[in-house]
């Protein structure tokens, strides 16, 4: 059995076959995108789109194989010069395994300038279900509070015949929509460690508590920088990761007793 809160430094299609089957509360994978990002060689490992998409696959049902009924699989999707590859891969997926949600991710700055067409600025997030129980879930876990203006106009209606129950209700925030606007990070960011592709931890944290409950394990088969198992470990959820960079893992890894580090000292 692999522990629990590990990085392991391995190609995941290698290492899933190691986990049980429904096992895992929820998994949030990273990909490698297709050739998108030039100068990495873990984004170029495909002679052509087929053999990305049939590799896709593969990991895929490997991932959708470790999870518990109602868990979910939530798989990013780059913006840039290739995403029809990303469209090609999400009508595959959801040919196989039951559809849950698309987010799209909101980059706040465009990614890349085309001079024939407008600057992409968002990502997508395919979430998938494994069927057979309610969908891990949790709706009121991510409210957003409602501005200040909304909150005086709210209660100012006279309809509301109930002000303190309105009140409430308004302090509670509202439901989270499945558009997220959050700023990628720059190189400049103090949050940014050196992974060229590290995902922004609010985002990140925002699927965690939505989606998993405290003392759940969550997987993480491509985990650069380690962001979803910081936020899981943050949030008391079990992790394991897998990257194949033997750097990136290090990082990772770094990252994670860094916060364990702080953790101890400020008890
Ligand atoms: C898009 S990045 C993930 C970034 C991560 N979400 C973060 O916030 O830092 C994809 C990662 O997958 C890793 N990778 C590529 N192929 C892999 C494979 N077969 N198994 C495991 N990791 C792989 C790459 O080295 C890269 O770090």
């Amino acid at each position: 059995m692999i522990p629990f809160n590990t990085i392991h430094t391995a190609d995941c299609l290698d290492f899933m076959p190691q986990l049980p089957a429904a096992s895992v509360h929820l998994i949030v994978a990273d990909p490698p995108y297709f050739r998108v990002q030039l100068q990495q060689a873990w984004d170029n490992q495909w002679p052509d789109e087929t053999e990305y998409l049939d590799w896709s696959l593969r990991w895929l049902r490997e991932a959708m194989r470790l999870l518990v009924p109602g868990g979910l699989l939530y798989v990013f999707g780059q913006v840039g010069k290739r995403e029809h590859v990303w469209l090609h891969l999400q009508s595959r997926a959801c040919a196989e395994f039951a559809f849950h949600d698309l987010i799209i991710w909101d980059r706040a700055v465009g990614y890349n300038e085309r001079r024939d067409s407008f600057t992409p600025a968002y990502e997508m997030i395919l979430a998938l279900r494994k069927d057979g129980a309610p969908p891990r879930f949790d709706k009121d876990a991510v409210r957003e509070p409602y501005e200040a203006k909304t909150q005086a106009l709210y209660l100012r209606d006279k309809r509301y015949k109930d002000p303190q129950a309105r009140r409430a209700h308004l302090e509670k925030g509202k439901y989270a929509t499945n558009v997220w606007r959050i700023a990628s990070l720059k190189g400049a960011s103090k949050e940014k460690l050196g992974h060229p592709t590290q995902k922004p931890l609010e985002l990140i944290e925002r699927l965690l508590l939505s989606s998993s409950r405290a003392g759940d394990l969550v997987f993480d088969p491509f985990c650069g920088s380690g962001t979803t198992l910081f936020a899981a470990q943050k949030y008391g959820r079990a992790y394991i990761g897998v990257e194949i960079n033997a750097e990136f893992a290090t990082l990772a890894r770094r990252r994670l007793e860094t916060y364990s580090n702080v953790l101890r000292c400020s008890k």
